[in-house]
């Protein structure tokens, strides 16, 4: 029996998975155009998740998809992280051939073998040197670099990268390597802190990465019914969308305090009152989603006072993506725009652990007791 997954990138064959078919397609669509591609989203969005099955679906397609992650590299000298960049570099290019049920040719061995890569110039010459040895058939030529964590670039990397990427990109050549680049994370380019002039990445073609409609939320849960037989009554369906707002990580863990922490007999449908209980969990549990959540309130000082106007029904503040903090809550997946232009929390279960968590203003100083003021 598959499970609802609430640690890291889920896997259809373990998981039950939205299959976000169109989101995967657009995708695609931009590699196969030869994009070099930027898609931020908040954590726990289904990042990692999608670009796993869009590699799945270019090697298909006799792409030549490397994957890597940036995770590891925050406060790394530039020099070793190239290093290590090419040594995971490397370890990718044997394992898409294995994939593919192919192997490296001697020539490709020996130019791998003996090549170093230590900053952007010597990085783009291998790219360059790469392609040539790389199969001839269909796409296989085509190299598509996808990152996942690219924030976590060493700060002194990031200029000379892009700028190497860049140089690459706008050979604007079909036979140029990496034909297309996807850099995934949490910050966006403009938060990384340099020239945004250097960067091959078209802010305007930043890719989204929606929440979960109602339809997909749908097509989880049914994945459940069908394999367990246990059904969910229409309203809770509803009711999850609504509180998580699709938010994919919430969405989940809701699913999985139904399905398998609550003991409810699998004979029985899950109804209102069972849900009434997960959602009164999940307003009081830590998990690692509200955790996140609350971390990043608390790492600026300025966005409690923004929240708790935002939060008040009298006040509200403008969505205006121009004023950092607000921009930097939208990174955070903290709030969104509402229908009328305002900024509102991003769901209703956020706004609960927010309203709990901020401490209201004080209105009045508070009381003296005779005893602390001794006369
Ligand atoms: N396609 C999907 N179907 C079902 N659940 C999903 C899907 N994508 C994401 N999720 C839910 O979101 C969680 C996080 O997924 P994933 O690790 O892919 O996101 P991420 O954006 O890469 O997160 P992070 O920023 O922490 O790396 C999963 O554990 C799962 O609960
Ligand atoms: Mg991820």
């Amino acid at each position: 029996m598959r499970t609802f997954g609430t640690q890291g990138p889920v896997n259809p064959e373990v998981n039950y998975v939205v299959s976000r078919s169109d989101e995967i397609a657009d995708f695609i669509d931009r590699v196969k155009n030869g994009k070099y591609i930027v898609l931020f989203a908040p954590r726990q969005t289904g990042k990692t998740t999608l670009f796993r099955a869009a590699i799945d679906a270019l090697i298909n397609d006799a792409f030549f998809p490397i994957q890597l992650n940036f995770e590891l590299y925050v406060d790394y000298p530039a020099p070793d992280f190239y290093r290590s960049f090419y040594r995971r570099l490397c370890e990718e290019i044997q394992h898409v051939f294995e994939k593919c049920g192919d192997t490296p040719s001697k020539g490709l061995n020996h130019f791998l073998d003996n090549t170093e890569v230590t900053d952007q110039v010597s990085m783009m010459e291998f790219f360059k040197q790469l392609v040539s040895l790389l199969p001839h058939h269909g796409n296989s030529q085509k190299v598509v670099l996808i990152i996942d964590e690219f924030d976590a670039i060493p700060p002194d990397a990031v200029r000379g990268f892009l700028h190497s990427l860049r140089y690459i990109y706008l050979e604007q050549s079909d036979s140029r390597c990496p034909y297309s680049v996807g850099i995934v994370g949490v910050k966006n380019i403009t938060q990384l802190n340099y020239d945004r002039s250097i960067s091959p990445f078209n802010i305007q073609d930043e890719y989204h990465l929606p929440n979960f409609t109602l339809v997909q939320v749908r097509e989880l849960l049914e994945q459940y019914t069908e394999e367990v037989g246990q059904a969910f009554a229409p309203k809770v369906i509803t009711s999850i969308h609504k509180q998580t707002a699709g938010q994919p990580f919430l969405v989940n863990r809701c699913a999985q305090i139904l399905t398998e922490e609550m003991d409810i007999p699998k004979s029985e449908t899950i109804t209102m009152p069972h849900f009434s209980k997960a959602h009164t969990q999940l307003l009081e549990e830590g998990n690692t989603n509200i955790e996140q959540l609350l971390a990043n309130i608390r790492e600026n000082s300025s966005f409690e006072s923004v929240l708790t106007r935002i939060i008040s029904y009298k006040r509200g503040v403008s969505f205006n993506l121009d004023n950092e903090i607000i921009s930097e809550l939208v990174t955070y997946g903290i709030i969104t725009k509402s229908t009328d232009r305002m900024c509102e929390i991003a769901n209703p279960i956020y706004q609960h652990h927010i309203q709990k968590n901020i401490k209201p203003l004080p209105s009045k100083p508070p009381a003296q007791t005779p005893d602390t003021h001794p006369h």
